[in-house]
């Protein structure tokens, strides 16, 4: 089964001198408007170039942070990732400051293989998270193809990425939805076994539906980051001053029994580099066994636990990965995500990292373009490992099933 079904991919829809709405997902970080990692801007390019080559009328759309007040607009604005597309592109990237306004209508005469349009941060319209069908019909004014690339977007059911496309005929998805969907298909419904799921970050409750979801399909579960410390505090070992999300206790406990009775290895850390507290160039210490002690706060795996799971690893044929296994970006809590980023790194398996911080680090390791696929959207693969059905990909789908 594939999550694309009934979906046309821009491929398949005429462009021609038409005028075209493209959804990206181009919320990159940026430091005093510096963009600090262009990566989803990089992964926009093909589709934008396609479309380009069809010879269409380009607006491009994307939100941008998660604006909440007027004065948040020069921090979240679109303006650095227009410059930024111009140079990667070679072509005039116009932004539009007033995207709700009428004065649209007269620029896109203009568009062509030299110059697109960006419309400025779809969330500074407050119809944007409202999934506003009015706003939608604005944008439907002067749109004859919509097509979706953000994937990182896909799970938000908000107006650009839900209501425009349910008033527009000629619709589908760029090249950047399909090769995410179908990598992750591949982990749902292709499995090479064994298959190992790496699920670290703070919380267990981020987590929960993609475990039950890759229950029956994973062999081993490797949990690390903060979250360990909610299940080892479930196991009734002492965790010192750890994070723990204590209201989680009874959820880790319930899950700890489930992988037990479906007969899952579990690997949980086995020791801890600890500190005081979370602090740059902390004075560390290593447990010897998985308790940590009064006081102190496990901040990264161990040496111990390292070997451990890189040697699980040896044997996978399938990886997934998200969430970082220890403060990666406070060092020297750092060596435990980076040297499993390395470990995975020297695997012949298909390797899938979901986005967001385990990205961050597998960039920050080096060895991002040994991964076999890196996500561009953290919460929406979770969100679609869990089996859950995402707005702006439903809203694409023909009813018929075919195209
Ligand atoms: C992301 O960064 O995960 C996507 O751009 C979605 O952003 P959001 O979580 O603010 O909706």
């Amino acid at each position: 089964m594939s999550g694309l079904r009934g979906i046309r991919t821009i491929e398949q829809i005429d462009l021609a001198d038409r005028r075209l709405f493209l959804r990206l997902d181009l919320n990159v970080p940026t430091k005093s408007g510096q963009i600090t990692d262009d990566t989803r801007i990089r992964a926009a390019l093909p589709t934008i170039k396609y479309a380009l080559a069809k010879g269409a009328k380009i607006i491009l759309a994307s939100h941008m942070g998660r604006p909440k007040k007027p004065e948040d607009r020069s921090k979240y604005s679109l303006l650095p990732v227009g410059q930024r597309l111009s140079e990667l592109l070679g072509v005039e990237v116009l932004l539009f400051e007033e995207p709700t306004g009428d004065g649209i209508k007269g620029l896109i005469s203009d568009l062509g293989p030299k110059k697109i349009l960006l419309l400025e941060n779809t969330r500074f319209a407050d119809g944007e998270e409202k999934n506003s069908m009015e706003m939608a019909s604005h944008y439907a004014s002067f749109t004859d193809v919509y097509i979706d690339d953000a994937f990182g977007a896909i799970h938000r059911a908000h107006c650009t990425v839900a209501a425009l496309p349910s008033l527009i005929r000629e619709r589908g998805i760029g090249f950047l939805i399909k090769k995410e969907v179908e990598m992750l298909d591949r982990l749902l419904h292709k499995t090479e076994h064994p298959f190992v799921a790496i699920l670290g970050g703070s919380k267990v409750s981020d987590k929960i539906g993609v475990i039950d979801n890759l229950m029956e399909r994973v062999d081993t579960f490797i949990i690390g980051g903060a979250m360990a410390y909610t299940f080892l505090a479930a196991q009734k070992f002492e965790t010192g001053s750890s994070l723990v999300e204590k209201d989680k206790l009874t959820l880790a406990a319930d899950l700890l029994e489930r992988f037990k009775n479906r007969k899952k290895n579990l690997i949980l850390p086995v020791d801890h580099v600890i500190a005081d507290g979370l602090k740059e160039n902390a004075s560390t210490s290593v447990t010897p066994t998985q308790a940590i002690p009064v006081g102190k706060m496990g901040l990264d795996i161990g040496p111990k636990t390292i070997e451990l799971i890189n040697d699980c690893l040896k044997s996978a044929k399938t990886v997934f990965w998200n969430g970082p296994l220890g403060a990666f970006e406070t060092k020297p809590f750092e060596k435990g995500t980076f040297a499993i980023a390395l470990g995975l790194a020297e695997l012949k398996a298909m390797t899938i990292v979901g986005g967001g911080d385990s990205v961050t680090a597998i960039e920050a390791a080096g060895v991002a373009d040994r991964m076999g696929h890196i996500s561009t959207g953290g919460g929406a693969s979770l969100e679609y490992l869990e089996g859950k059905a995402l707005p702006g990909l439903e809203v694409l789908r023909e009813k018929s099933g075919k195209a």
